[in-house]
This record gives structure tokens, C-alpha cells and sequence, in this order.
């Protein structure tokens, strides 16, 4: 038996939750996949409810499931709520409270939407990247932080860029085995000509990859990992890094596989994982039908494979995403002319009739 905690939280993440949670059941249904779903709020849908982004109730339900799937948080109706309070808040807290500190990020570019990418198909085709974010140290976490009153009615805002070594090394080792699963190729990307924790970064990461003989390692600084996406992304098989520099080079490397709709996460290290699109709760679109699943979709298939272990599975929701997009459906974040456009639902439901 599996139990999956499902936070669809706001926006397009409720309607693509329940496209994902669709496709598990039919999936269990299927292979008689013992899957039980637990629902609950996060973020500003929690918020409006509970007055917080997440109830410490939901933190304890999610440790104690084998794995979380979420939707997406935030919106610009809470972009004035205190900072403590902010949907976000609750997505930061779960991944602190279950110690999910590697994002695992893959930007796979599929032959059939390498028309989708606003970059030229030969500059795209065959890209194959596994993006490792620290997730839940460096900017994002690092204390003292905060916004402070200064004398003459000016303000000081301010947070801290920490790295320990424990955190550097135990994320660099899930990198440098899945390098070694894959291409073995490892870039470790940083700023450590400008700041001392990268330095620490750059050390520590060496050492690590000692142990990985067999894995190529290279090192390159955040602004030119940014240019190198756009201007060679095949050269990369895993690339690792920070919190804050992961996040901005997933949402960028995202274009090169055609839209962000299209891209998973993981978030693993901890005894339960986060299984997630790295987009957000897309306020313009969400009610409508408009979402593109496929990101939450392929997060659940993340989930059979790093928590559950069921390869064949998670491959079968795969082949079934390749097959309805060869056929030319499309949502909107990826239709062209020429394509047949559907909606949230449809291309959930396209993707589950796939299965079978
Ligand atoms: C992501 C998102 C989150 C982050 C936000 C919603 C807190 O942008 O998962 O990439 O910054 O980590
Ligand atoms: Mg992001």
C-alpha cells in the first residue's frame, strides 16, 4: 500500500493535482497498485482557511505518507500578506519539516515538441539535463535575515547565503550518483570568485567528486552556466548547485523542453518526498481549463520511481505522455498551429486513456 498526501494548494495547481491524482488511479487500477490519497491545504487556499500557509496537522500527515504530491502555491491575491504568512511559507516549511534538500529537475527535451521552444530544434534536440538544486539551505534559509529599522526612518533588508559542509557534501553525492547512472558528467555551478560559501561549494564538491573517479567534473560560474543553456545546453548531463541559482536556471532551462508546464521535480534526501512541477500557480490561467498537467504528471511518475521503485510504471506514464503528444494534442502553453489544442482535463484524460 501506498499513501500519497496530495496538496493541490491554488492557482492551476488544483487543476493539474487532480489530473495527476487521476492518472495514479487509473495507473493503480491497472497494475492493482494499492494507492490510498489523503487531500490537504497549503498555501493561500490553507491560508484563507486556517489563517496559516500550512497546518502543522499537514506537516505531520506528510511525514507520515510515503510521498507528497503537490499542485502549486502563491497568487497575487495573498502579495500583500506578511511575509510569514506567505503561501510560499507553507511550501519552504514542508521541505524543511520532511528534509527535502535535493531538487531533483529534469529538462528532457521530447523530439516532438523541440518546435515548441522558442530556441532553434538543432541547438535543443537530444537535450538530456538532470538539474540537482540544494533545497533547503543557502538564501533561502539562512539566518540572520530579516528587514530591520534604521535610524532616520530608512530600512535594511537582509539574508544570509550559508552552506555547511554536511550540506554541500550529502547533496553532492546524490548528484554524483546519478551522474554516474547516466552520462558522468557532473558541472557543479557557482559564484566562487565572488562569494566565500560558493568557495566552501567549490571545495567541498572536489572532495566529493573524488570519490566518483569514474564521473567528469566540472565547475562553471552561474552567469555562464546562464549563457551556456541557451547557447550549447547539449554539453550538460547533471548540473549541480545552489538553492537560489537552482531555481533561476530551472525556470530558464525549462524554455529549452518548450514550456515550463512541462517540467517535474523531486525533492528528495528526507524519508518522504515532495513530488512537484517546478511552475507556479499561473493566476492568469487558473479556473479556466487552461493548465498544462504534463509538469504534474511527470511528478507523479517521479514518485513511482524514486519513492515507490516501480520503474515500469513511472515509464508507462511517460510513453503514455509521448504518445498523446506525437498524436498533436496540445495545451495551450505548448499548442502551435497545426496542433489540436485541449484543455487541462482533456489532456488528462487523453494521458489515462494512454495507459490502457
Ligand atoms: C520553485 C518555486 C518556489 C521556490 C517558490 C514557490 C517558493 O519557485 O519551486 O522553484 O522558489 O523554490
Ligand atoms: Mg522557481
Amino acid at each position: 500500500m501506498y499513501k500519497i498526501l496530495v496538496l493541490p494548494g491554488d492557482g492551476v495547481g488544483i487543476e493539474v493535482a487532480a489530473e495527476a491524482v487521476g492518472v495514479l488511479k487509473a495507473l493503480g487500477a491497472k497494475h492493482k497498485l494499492d494507492f490510498t490519497f489523503e487531500e490537504a491545504l497549503i498555501g493561500g487556499s490553507s491560508l484563507d482557511k486556517y489563517g496559516v500557509p500550512i497546518k502543522d496537522e499537514v506537516l505531520q500527515m506528510a511525514k507520515k505518507s510515503d510521498g507528497v504530491l503537490l499542485g502549486a502555491v502563491g497568487g497575487p491575491k495573498w502579495d500583500g500578506v506578511e511575509y510569514a504568512r506567505r503561501p510560499e511559507r507553507g511550501l519552504l516549511a514542508l521541505r524543511a519539516e520532511l528534509k527535502a534538500f535535493a531538487n531533483l529537475r529534469p529538462v528532457k527535451v521530447l523530439p516532438v515538441l523541440a518546435d515548441a521552444s522558442p530556441l532553434k530544434r538543432e541547438l535543443i534536440e537530444g537535450v538530456d539535463i538532470m538539474l540537482v538544486r540544494e533545497l533547503t539551505g543557502g538564501l533561502y534559509f539562512g539566518r540572520p535575515k530579516g528587514i530591520k529599522k534604521l535610524v532616520g526612518g530608512k530600512e535594511k533588508g537582509y539574508n544570509t547565503l550559508l552552506y555547511t559542509t554536511p550540506e554541500i557534501e550529502r547533496v553532492a553525492r546524490v548528484g554524483f550518483e546519478l551522474a554516474r547512472g547516466r552520462r558522468k558528467k557532473l558541472t557543479s555551478v557557482d559564484k566562487a570568485n565572488v562569494l566565500e560559501s560558493n568557495v566552501l561549494w567549490r571545495k567541498v564538491v572536489t572532495r566529493i567528486g573524488q570519490e566518483y573517479p569514474d564521473v567528469e567534473l566540472k565547475h562553471m560560474y552561474v552567469d555562464n552556466c546562464a549563457m551556456q543553456l541557451l547557447r550549447n545546453p547539449q554539453q550538460f548531463d547533471v548540473i549541480l548547485t545552489t538553492n537560489m541559482f537552482g531555481d533561476i536556471l530551472a525556470d530558464e532551462a525549462s524554455m529549452l523542453s518548450g514550456s515550463i508546464g512541462m517540467l517535474p521535480s523531486a525533492s528528495i534526501g528526507g524519508k518522504v518526498g515532495i513530488y512537484e512541477p517546478i511552475h507556479g500557480s499561473a493566476p492568469g490561467r487558473a479556473g479556466q481549463n487552461k493548465g498544462n498537467p504534463i509538469a504534474t504528471i511527470l511528478s507523479a511518475a517521479m514518485m513511482l520511481k524514486y519513492a515507490f521503485h516501480l520503474e515500469e510504471a513511472s515509464d508507462e506514464i511517460e510513453r503514455a505522455i509521448v504518445k498523446v503528444l506525437d498524436e498533436g494534442y496540445r495545451t495551450l502553453d505548448i499548442h502551435q498551429e497545426g496542433t489540436k489544442l485541449v484543455g487541462t482535463r482533456e489532456m488528462g484524460e487523453l494521458i489515462r486513456e494512454k495507459l490502457l
